[in-house]
């Protein structure tokens, strides 16, 4: 049987945080290290114009950063591929032939993009063609390299079913070509998404709630000590609250058995501190100082490797070109067969 094929991506509009790390790239490295899957990883940075086309010096200058990223939580260009968006051109290709097979209704349906055109102040006098047809390409991206397995966050749930749309009506019309990919979302639904440190159901650059994989000691120190807790849990005898708490659910996520012998032996696990918590008794200042054991612990080493691949750019983007020279490979391949099955093949 021949392995299962994962194509994931990331849009480089900035640098990747804590909620990257648990919703997407922790799994990403877990599955690449089984030996079980083909990965293909993709520097999003044509999609990442759709909606920052006035930018594109931010686009191009975040491609390393999220490069860097990657290496440093141990995605290894050994096993997976990385690879740059624009430079494949089969993949804008692909889209300009899928858009037929989609309409306009369809793409206005898409909840995901109708919930960002709604969001964004730039598209106030109206939504660029190439934003509103980004499911499109997001389809091009998928089927070009044949995956079977796309693993996502829910937000992106849409894209994968338009996706699944596309290939069946390609393979119903002009014979089966597509391989039919599905989606895969992380079990935890805590894990899914990272709240930010005020307690914002979501954690971003322009929400300026983020712990990055590149902060410094100093700065996550900081960001802990402004986190937002239990707005009840007034004096320390008061019962709290864990649910809705970013410091319970980052240590719900983060905090591991060693990490409650090293640093808080007094508690055996999660659950213990959670239930002190509930109960009365214990204080902001002592889970928060805990949160920054573990947090340090955990991104010091990621922050380390990456540091160590930072010394040497030229380095990263030479990786970057062979990973994107393999990925060409397989996209050219599949764009001949779509061509071919549209009865595209003049010269052959
Ligand atoms: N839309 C994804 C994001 O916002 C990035 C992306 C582009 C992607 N193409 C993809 C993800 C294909 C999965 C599969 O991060």
């Amino acid at each position: 049987m021949s392995k299962d094929i994962i194509l994931t991506g990331d849009r480089p509009t900035g640098n990747l945080h804590i909620g990257h790390y648990v919703g997407s790239l922790r799994r990403r490295v877990e599955l690449q290290n089984s030996g079980k899957y083909e990965s293909f990883i993709m520097i999003a940075d044509a999609q990442a114009l759709t909606d920052n086309a006035d930018n594109p010096q931010k686009v191009h200058e975040n491609v390393l950063q999220v490069a860097l990223d990657y290496l440093a939580v141990g995605i290894d260009p050994a096993k997976s591929t990385i690879f740059i968006q624009s430079e494949i051109a089969e993949l804008t290709e692909l889209t300009f032939y899928y858009m037929n097979l989609v309409t306009v209704a369809r793409l206005q349906r898409n909840p995901t993009v109708k919930t960002e055109i709604a969001q964004k102040e730039r598209f106030r006098d109206g939504t660029p063609v190439g934003f509103f047809t980004y499911p499109i390409s997001q389809a091009a991206d998928i089927t070009a390299f044949n995956a079977t397995i796309v693993p996502v966050g829910e937000d992106q749930l849409p894209m994968i079913e338009q996706t699944q749309e596309i290939v069946h009506k390609f393979n119903s019309l002009y014979g089966e070509t597509l391989t039919m990919p599905k989606a895969s979302v992380p079990e935890l639904s805590a894990a899914g998404r990272l709240p930010g440190i005020d307690g914002n159901s979501k954690m971003g650059k322009s929400l300026n709630n983020a712990i990055y994989l590149n902060d410094s000691a100093d700065e996550i120190a900081a960001k802990i000590k402004t986190m937002f807790t239990d707005p009840t849990h007034l004096r320390v005898e008061d019962p709290g609250h864990t649910e809705n708490n970013p410091v319970f659910i980052y240590l719900s996520v983060f905090a591991k058995p060693e990490h409650f012998a090293e640093f808080l032996p007094e508690y055996k696990n999660y659950g213990e501190l959670a239930a002190h918590y509930e109960r009365g008794g214990l204080g902001d200042v002592k889970v928060k100082k805990f949160l920054n054991d573990v947090l340090q612990s955990t991104l010091a080493p990621i922050r380390a490797r990456r540091e160590e691949f930072a010394k040497d750019p030229a380095a990263v983007m030479e990786m970057l070109r062979a990973g994107t020279a393999r990925a060409r490979a397989v996209a050219a391949a599949t764009t001949a067969r779509v061509k071919k099955a549209m009865g595209l093949n003049y010269f052959e």
